[in-house]
């Protein structure tokens, strides 16, 4: 009897401490995932140097350094001035459709900004509504830090009845867009957003298109469904598509030969013909399609007929062919040409290795995106010193496909999957990495700050697909979370 109770007891005790031997690690995991309610992105993981002069991640730990604050755009007299106002409550598309969301100056997309190369753009936010604050983002544009936009790293998330002015030279000709980094994972998708060209010297014939999906419905430039664009037959133009969704995109232009003349706001070199094929368009990205209208017009698709902007005469009814099975290939398209460094001679080369596990994020279990094998905010931190040449290589085994987008820079595609770019030079600021895949990227580090380095699927950056590119010397004053509520994803 007291044999068998004893027996109880002692499986009792064995069972306890198995518990305990799986429950105190789970519990140590969960403890550690914790991230605090008040952050600096500079106590964020661990420094990554990539092999060049292990420097002052201690100035990254705040202490010392130059404020990302000071780096400001130019002053003086504005070219461009424009005050966008945002509102939280319904929109109204321009096809009728009337849905919750968020305006800026009353319509989503936002106004279609507009700036001339060497313009010195100044853009005043003026939050009256969006209770979670709110911020902008110029996606592309290689900014001064301090202009950037993203909550918590470069300012303060704007509160209602607050107002910030972004203040910047226009540099690079192209076609960008420019998105709310506060809570952006919800406010880009419900409207807080608009595009933005810099024209060139001598501004081109183009019709900007930008897709955005409200509530399951894809639109572009809010028409859910087919719009049309009247332009007389043998215009040349430019059509600037512009993908402000999650997902990648399949579009191109139908019933017309185009050319692929500019991708992420960069020209590409020696461009061909492309007949029939589509362009697979990432989500963050841009592409320039030129074509001359054809007398039935052409059809820009958005990812199948049934969202698309007929291109053409007044009363032209469009192609009835649609595009080819086939997809422009950059990594061959165009012709190759000097690329201004030299990616061989890399101060610093990275691994951005983008895996997924199970694990804890911030005290939630669940399966969560790693970089480099660790969760957020266990993340590397890239650190470079302004002027050097950085290679980075971008791999995704992680059963789903990432556009990944660097802030305040363009880097060069060097390889994809060790195949090297034959094409014109291939620079990016979204670059969609498929599952499986490995590209191999350059850049030059010119553009100081701290800058985040994340998925554009939003929601993806917000499950921990997030890090940042740190310039030695630089630290933030500003702080995620705290009283200013800063949640850039
Ligand atoms: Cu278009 Cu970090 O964003
Ligand atoms: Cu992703």
């Amino acid at each position: 009897m007291a044999e068998a109770s004893r027996r109880k007891r002692r499986r009792g005790l064995v069972a306890l401490g198995m518990a305990l031997a799986v429950l105190a690690p789970l519990a140590y995991l969960w403890a550690t995932s914790l991230v605090p309610d008040d952050y600096s992105a500079m106590e964020m993981g661990y420094a990554d140097n990539g092999g060049g002069p292990a420097h002052d991640h201690a100035a990254g730990h705040g202490v010392g350094g130059v404020s990302v604050a000071d780096l400001r755009g130019p002053a003086g007299k504005p070219d461009v001035d424009v005050t966008v106002t945002a509102r939280k409550g319904k929109i109204t598309l321009a096809s009728g459709q009337v849905i919750d969301g968020f305006t800026l100056n009353g319509t989503s997309p936002g106004p279609a900004l507009r700036a001339r190369v060497g313009d010195l753009v100044q853009v005043t936010l003026v939050n009256e509504s969006v209770t979670e604050g709110a911020t902008l983002h110029w996606h592309g544009i290689d900014v001064p830090n301090a202009e950037d936009g993203v909550a918590g790293v470069t300012q303060d998330s704007v509160a209602v009845g607050k107002r910030h002015t972004y203040r910047f030279r226009a540099v690079d000709a192209g076609t960008y867009w420019y998105h709310s980094h506060q809570v952006s994972s919800e406010q880009v998708r419900d409207g807080l957003f608009g595009t933005i060209v810099i024209d060139g010297a001598q501004p081109v014939r183009d019709v900007v298109a930008a897709i955005h999906t409200y509530d399951e419905r894809r639109s572009i430039n809010g028409h859910i469904g087919q719009s049309r664009h009247d332009l007389a037959a043998g215009t040349t133009v430019r059509v600037r598509v512009v993908n402000t969704d999650n997902a990648v995109i399949r579009i191109g232009l139908a019933g017309t030969t185009y050319r692929v003349v500019a991708v992420d706001g960069r020209e590409l070199r020696g461009p061909s013909d492309v007949k029939g094929a589509g362009y697979l368009l990432p989500a963050g990205g841009r592409v320039d399609l030129e074509a001359v209208v054809p007398a039935e017009g052409m059809r820009l698709d958005a990812g199948g007929a049934a969202t698309s902007l007929l291109i053409g005469p007044s009363g032209s009814s469009g192609p009835v062919v649609g595009m080819s099975a086939e997809n422009v290939d950059l990594l061959s398209y165009g012709k190759a040409g000097p690329i201004g460094f030299k990616p061989d001679e890399a101060d610093r080369r990275f691994e951005y290795r983008i895996g997924r596990r199970a694990g804890f994020l911030d005290g939630k279990p669940g399966l969560w995106w790693t970089i480099n094998g660790k969760l957020m905010p266990d993340v590397p931190m890239y650190m470079v010193s302004e002027g050097d040449v950085v290679r980075m290589r971008i791999t995704n085994k992680s059963g789903q496909a990432h556009p990944m987008h660097l802030h305040g820079h363009h880097a060069v595609v060097l390889s994809r999957n060790g195949v090297p770019s034959s094409g014109s030079p291939w620079w990016t600021d979204t670059l969609e990495v498929g599952d499986d895949e490995s590209y191999e990227i350059a850049f030059v580090a010119d553009n100081p700050g701290i800058w985040m380095d994340h998925c554009h699927n939003l929601p993806h950056a917000k499950q921990g697909l997030m890090t940042h590119l740190a310039y030695t010397g630089f630290t933030t004053p500003y702080r995620i979370g705290g009283h200013h509520h800063n949640e850039p994803e």
